[in-house]
């Protein structure tokens, strides 16, 4: 099944352009019209706040997703790691819509806060990897992800899929509710997928980047505002767990408000910006910790890009930027594991699906 790959987890990286084309086939109709399940929409419709519930990686998608519900569709949604729901239970608004965001569907954490939003009458949904599995069955509807079998334990076209499919569905509730958009989604998603075969084709790039930060690294730290301060946590924990380095993923702004305090000689720090409204003040973030020794890795945005930028990833539209930025951390962690001769496949501690609470 590896094939020529040296692991699964570089080639579930090199699968994603291909899954993002699966998608795009998957939820669009004989028209080109963007399709999902009229009980969805419906669900969708009725509710006056979305809550996505999920864990590790599937979370920091749900973060992404958020700003699609909102900003395209006017739908509030809140995201929540689901081991603090059911204890850090927030007030429920009068018709909650329960969206459940699993790769395997068997994460034992979100399952509980399904069972227990069940008894109380609410409706579900679960967006997930494997038809058939708990969370898709015990929910009242489901969407798939059609990523393909994900074996490595780090999660990556997983988790580009759940944007992908998270933006099609706020899409799509943004049409019903007939709010007015000059964004053609799938078109948009096409250079997403063009962009991603891009950073991929870099790969070597991507491993110098490791050379010049990360090797003798005991810590790293990524920063980003907007999307890309998700984006950045999503970065952290995946060097994280497979490289074992320690990683935090921060909001530029709030650096002056403590982590700063731990930057020293040569720790490196990832900026990400892609998001023109907030460039100038990442870029500022940048040199200040620059200024206090820090080794500054910037990956930019074609358009944002300036001299020194350690990567420049494709141009394509504002909101779908983590699709793309993502990878570049991908990459950056798989290299940095390897480089450390890490089980990148099945790091320490770590089981694929976490079915105990
Ligand atoms: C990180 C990772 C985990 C999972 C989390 C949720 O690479 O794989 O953080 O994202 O355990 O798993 P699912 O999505 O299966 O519910």
């Amino acid at each position: 099944e590896l094939g020529t790959h040296p692991h699964y987890m570089i080639k579930e990286i090199n699968e994603q352009p291909q899954v993002m084309r699966k998608i795009i086939k998957e939820y669009q109709d004989d028209y080109g019209e963007l399709k999902i399940d009229k009980n969805i929409i419906s669900q969708l419709n009725d509710a006056d706040r979305l809550y996505i519930i999920a864990a590790g990686t599937s979370y920091h998608a749900g973060l992404i997703g958020k700003e699609y519900f909102e900003k395209w569709a006017g739908v509030p949604t809140e995201v929540h790691v689901a081991s603090e729901f059911v204890y850090n239970t927030p007030l429920l608004s009068k018709k909650p819509l329960f969206i459940f965001i699993s790769q395997s569907g068997e994460t034992a954490d979100s399952r509980a806060v399904l069972v227990d939003i069940k008894k109380k009458g609410y409706k579900s949904l679960t967006i997930t990897n494997v038809p058939g599995s708990t969370l898709s069955r015990e929910a009242d509807e489901t969407l798939i992800l059609h990523a393909g079998p994900e074996i490595a334990v780090a999660s990556t076209k997983a988790y580009v899929a759940q944007i992908a499919v998270l933006a099609i569905t706020a899409a799509v509730t943004a049409r019903e509710l007939n709010k007015v958009s000059d964004m053609d989604l799938m078109s948009e998603l096409a250079k997403v997928t063009t962009a991603i075969t891009a950073v991929i084709e870099d790969a070597d790039k991507i491993e110098n980047i490791v050379k010049n930060y990360l090797e003798t690294a005991r810590n790293a730290f990524f920063i980003g505002r907007a999307m890309d301060y998700y984006v950045g946590l999503e970065g952290a924990l995946k060097l994280k767990e497979i490289s074992y380095i320690q990683a935090e993923g921060f909001a530029g702004g709030e650096l002056k408000h403590g982590t700063i305090a731990l930057i020293e000689d040569g720790t490196p720090v990832f900026a990400l910006s892609t998001q023109a409204k907030v460039d100038l003040n990442i870029r500022s973030n940048a040199q200040e910790v620059q200024a206090r020794g820090a080794n500054v890795c910037v990956v930019a945005m074609e358009g944002l890009e300036q001299e020194g930028d350690a990567y420049v990833i494709p141009k394509v539209d504002e909101m779908l930027t983590p699709l793309v930025s993502v990878v570049v951390y991908q990459l950056i962690s798989y290299y940095a594991a390897l480089h450390r001769g890490n089980d990148v496949d099945k790091p320490r501690n770590l089981a694929k699906s976490v079915t105990v609470e």
